[in-house]
């Protein structure tokens, strides 16, 4: 039996510097090792929602972004694993559109 976890690499420092801070430039050239960083996994049975799933996730978050400021309901929520990392009450936020 083998466990892996997304986590064990996609924040490992030899891999990744500073895995916390946002740098969307690491995946720019070449970009990350082979199977460093694998949220859809790897191998015939990666994810075939790839494409489509990045696409909404984009779409989504460029209307967030554009139309509405938005805050924590729960600042300091804390993070669970279960056992991929998620916020432990599904991160509850405020929304407020912006002024026009
Ligand atoms: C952010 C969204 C998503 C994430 C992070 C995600 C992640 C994953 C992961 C990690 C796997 C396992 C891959 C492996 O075993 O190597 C998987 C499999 C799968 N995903 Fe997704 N997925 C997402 C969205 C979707 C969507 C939108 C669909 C369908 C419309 C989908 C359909 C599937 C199917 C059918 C499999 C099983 C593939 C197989 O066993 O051959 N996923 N997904």
């Amino acid at each position: 039996m083998l466990y892996w976890s997304a986590n064990s690499t996609h924040k490992n420092h030899e891999f990744f510097p500073e895995p916390e801070k946002f740098d969307p430039s690491r995946f720019e050239g070449n970009g990350p090792a082979p199977y460093t960083f694998v949220p859809f996994g790897g191998g015939p049975h990666m994810c075939p929602g790839k494409e489509y799933a990045r696409l909404e996730i984009l779409v989504f978050m460029h209307h967030l972004v554009r139309r509405f400021k938005w805050e924590k309901i729960i600042p300091d929520e804390q993070i669970v694993f279960n056992p991929m990392p998620s916020p432990a009450k599904g991160l509850p936020i405020r929304i407020y559109p912006h002024k026009v």
